[in-house]
């Protein structure tokens, strides 16, 4: 019998989604297809580093004095920068950036800062949302009211479930939304939608939490902020989580940011406090390599220019696997509509089972796809795969 304190613990089922990882790497069938985690791939299957950051890369390497701490909202540079490509000139608040561990470590921190704000907060959010959404929002014992997103059979975005949760709140509770790329749908709300959610968000005092982890990889760099700025720009105060890990991809390097927004400057100064005290204990320091690595790119113009194209052609290669797939296989045609990297199949656990037992398929159990993973030669192996499982056995 052991004394160790570890026996006390619960243990915990591994990350569903990172399970894949390895077992898509396990599988020795040749001509398996992975569409599980959430990276872009190239026609190769490949997830290259990008010229950009590679130029980036280099001058870091060559003019780096020290590596000594900066503090810790991290590169103020870094911040600053981004925070046109991300704002534009719609949002005239007060406002505090600091820099994150990925955007993962900006919506923990901005979650943790709701909580510290206000106890008893409620936050409302989308179903279907990224996983660890909700397991952040559950670990800091936040209160969740759940909308449907997201109807997975119908293959609609659950516009009035929405408006009618919102309905719900009260004043100071939160809502956490998807700037763009819906993960794991795709369907992002119009920008008329995004007009009623801001009226709404403004009359019931609901303080908006936008993830924007893949700005540039839907529509455009402006078009995929252009909805959420106008829900920042009606609220009293916001938050913004921001990740680099996707459109700059700099996956590993965990490069993110929160902004926070509020109307005046004692309150954001008290906020600002409250950050930083809640990064200290976190992370102390937030990792540096990759956040520079941006501010050297958004400092130069031409560095600034090359990473545009690159993105511009991640962005062109997901649209056309997306438009093709969604020809391919007609019940899918609602995906040509969507945007980004993924698409929610209306497919049960059993059938993404059968996919991966019987084609070498692998995506996430709840029907997510990564369309980077496919390539203009896997795509027909793919869509009559899916067509015989969608025929063979109900949703
Ligand atoms: C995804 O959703 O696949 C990515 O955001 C990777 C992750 O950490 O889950």
């Amino acid at each position: 019998m052991t004394s160790s304190v570890f026996t006390g613990l619960t243990p915990q089922a591994p990350d569903s989604l990172l399970s894949l990882i390895g077992l898509y790497r396990r599988d020795p069938r040749p001509g398996k297809i992975d569409l599980g985690v959430g990276v872009f791939r190239d026609d190769h299957g490949a997830t290259p580093v990008l010229e950009a950051v590679k130029a980036a890369e280099r001058i870091l390497l060559d003019t780096q004095a020290t590596k000594s701490y900066l503090g810790p909202e991290g590169d103020i540079g870094f911040l600053d920068l981004l925070k046109p490509i991300i704002f534009g000139d719609a949002v005239s608040h007060e406002m505090f950036g600091v820099q994150t561990p990925g955007g993962t470590g900006a919506v923990r921190l901005a979650c943790e800062l709701l909580k510290a704000a206000k106890p008893d907060i409620r936050m409302f959010i989308g179903a279907a949302t990224w996983p660890n959404h909700t397991q952040i929002l559950d670990e800091l014992g936040i209160e969740t009211v759940t909308f449907r997103h997201y109807d997975q059979r119908a293959q609609r975005i659950g516009f009035d479930d929405m408006m009618a949760a919102l309905e719900t709140a009260r004043a100071g509770d939160a809502v956490l939304m998807h700037a763009c790329c819906h993960n794991p749908s795709g369907a992002d709300y119009s920008l008329e939608q995004w007009a009623a959610i801001a009226a709404v968000v403004a009359r019931k005092g609901i303080t908006p939490l936008i993830d924007l982890a893949y700005q540039g990889l839907g529509l455009g760099l402006e078009e995929d902020a252009a909805g959420m700025r106008l829900v920042l720009a009606a609220a009293e105060d916001g938050l913004l989580a921001y990740s680099c890990d996707k459109n700059f991809g700099l996956y590993r390097e965990r490069v993110g940011a929160l902004y926070t927004l509020t109307r005046d400057a004692a309150t954001l100064d008290l906020a600002a406090s409250n950050i930083r005290a809640l990064a200290r204990t976190n992370w102390s320091m937030p990792p540096d390599h990759g956040a520079a690595t941006v501010r050297i790119i958004l400092e130069s113009e031409a560095l600034t220019t090359l990473w545009t194209s690159e993105l511009d052609a991640m962005r062109a290669r997901v649209a056309d696997l997306r438009q093709r797939l969604a020809k391919a296989v007609p019940l899918l045609a609602p995906l040509a509509g969507q945007h980004g990297l993924f698409a929610l199949l209306p497919l049960s656990p059993a059938q993404v089972a059968r996919l991966r037992d019987d084609h070498a398929i692998y995506m996430a159990g709840s029907g997510r796809i990564n369309l980077a993973g496919l390539t203009v030669d896997t795509i027909d192996t793919f869509a009559r795969a899916l067509n015989a499982c969608l025929q063979g056995e109900p949703a």
